[in-house]
C-alpha cells in the first residue's frame, strides 16, 4: 500500500507542477504506514485496554490503522484479514482467538507479500514461517507463577487442597498455556488436586455461570484458579450470593491486573493476580515499521509482567484507568 501511495504521490506531484522544495501533503500521506489490526473482541477489561493502546500508539506513530473487532468469532477474524489483504495494507497484525485454523488465510497474506505480526497470543500452523513476528505474553509462565504462589500460600496446610479452575476461550493460547502451567506445578505438589474445570470464555457473565455450575456439581474446593479477572469477578458475585467469602473462605487467583481486578485484590476478594500486559502498542508500531522498512527485528518478544498479591504494598502498583 505504501509503495503504491508513493507512486501515486509522485504522479500527483509531477502533474501539479510542484517543485521539490514545496511541502507536499500527498508526500506526507504517502509516508504513512498502513496497518490492519484484527482484534479478538471486547470480552474483558484487558481487551479494552489492548484496543485502546493500539489505537493510541498508531496515532502517536502516525500509522494509518484499519481496526476490526471480530466479536469473539474466528470466522470474523479471518474475514478481517482477507479484507486487509484485498486493501493491500503494508502490515497485518492480529490477536488470534484460537491457536489453530490460520494456515489458509496466512498463506494468502504470504502470497500477497504482506508481513503478519501476532499480538498477545500465539498460533500453531502446519507450515512454518506464516508470520514474521510475535509480541505478547508467555502464558505457561503466567500459569506457573500463579500456581507457585498458591503452593507457597498453602505451604503450612496438610492437604488435600482442592482447586477449581475457570478457564478462558477453548483452544486459545492463554487457556492452553495457563492450564499447562497449573498442571505442571500440581504435578510436583501432589497435595493439590484439580477437582473441576469449566470454560468461561474470558467473560464476566460466563464466570458467573461457571461458578453457579461449580457450586452445583463440585462445591467442595479451597482455591479458585480463574483465567482472568473478569471471570473471577463474576464468580465472586456468585460466591457472595451463596454466603461464601471470596479471599478468605476460598482463595482466589486470577490473571490480568486491570482496574477492577486490582480493586478486588485491594479489597481482599482476590488474593493473587498474575499480570497479563496489554500495553504493547508502541512496540507493535515500531515492529511494523522495522519489518516494512526491511530493518532487523526480534521474531519473538515476551512482554514484562509482574505478580500482584494480597501482601503487596499497593503504593507500588501501577495506576489503571
Ligand atoms: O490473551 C490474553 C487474555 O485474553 C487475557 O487474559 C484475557 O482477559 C483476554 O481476554
Amino acid at each position: 500500500m505504501r509503495k503504491l501511495m508513493c507512486f501515486l504521490a509522485a504522479i500527483l506531484l509531477l502533474f501539479s507542477g510542484s517543485s521539490c522544495s514545496e511541502p507536499a501533503l500527498e508526500a506526507d500521506v504517502a509516508e504513512r504506514l498502513v496497518l490492519g489490526f484484527a482484534q479478538t473482541g471486547d470480552e474483558s477489561e484487558y481487551r479494552t485496554s489492548s484496543s485502546n493502546d493500539i489505537k493510541r500508539a498508531a496515532e502517536a506513530a502516525n500509522v494509518q490503522l484499519m481496526f476490526e473487532n471480530a466479536q469473539q468469532k474466528p470466522f470474523n477474524q479471518i474475514k478481517a484479514i482477507r479484507s486487509f489483504i484485498l486493501k493491500g495494507v503494508d502490515v497485518i497484525a492480529f490477536s488470534p482467538l484460537v491457536e489453530e485454523g490460520w494456515d489458509n488465510v496466512l498463506l494468502e497474506a504470504k502470497a500477497a507479500g504482506i508481513p503478519v505480526i501476532l499480538v498477545d497470543r500465539i498460533i500453531k500452523t502446519e507450515e512454518e514461517g506464516l508470520y514474521s513476528a510475535f509480541i505478547g505474553s508467555d502464558f505457561k509462565r503466567e500459569g506457573m507463577q500463579a500456581s507457585e504462589w498458591m503452593v507457597e500460600r498453602f505451604s503450612n496446610t496438610q492437604g488435600p487442597v482442592r482447586v477449581a479452575e475457570i478457564s478462558g476461550t477453548v483452544n486459545s493460547s492463554p487457556t492452553i498455556g495457563r492450564h499447562e502451567g497449573l498442571i505442571s506445578v500440581l504435578g510436583q505438589n501432589p497435595k493439590f488436586e484439580l477437582v473441576c474445570s469449566s470454560p468461561g470464555d474470558f467473560m464476566r457473565s460466563k464466570g458467573k455461570e461457571c461458578m453457579q455450575y461449580i457450586l452445583e456439581t463440585d462445591p467442595d474446593f479451597d482455591v479458585l484458579f480463574a483465567h482472568n479477572d473478569d471471570m473471577a469477578l463474576g464468580a465472586i458475585e456468585i460466591l457472595e450470593e451463596n454466603g461464601v467469602a471470596p479471599g478468605s473462605d476460598v482463595t482466589i487467583i486470577s490473571f490480568d491486573g486491570q482496574k477492577s481486578g486490582l480493586e478486588a485484590l485491594k479489597d481482599g476478594k482476590i488474593n493473587c493476580i498474575v499480570e497479563c500486559n496489554p500495553y504493547v502498542g508502541d512496540q507493535l508500531m515500531a515492529l511494523a515499521a522495522d519489518i516494512e522498512a526491511g530493518r532487523g527485528f526480534p521474531v519473538h518478544t515476551f512482554v514484562e509482567e509482574r505478580v500482584f498479591t494480597d501482601s503487596d504494598d499497593v503504593a507500588t502498583w501501577p495506576q489503571r484507568s
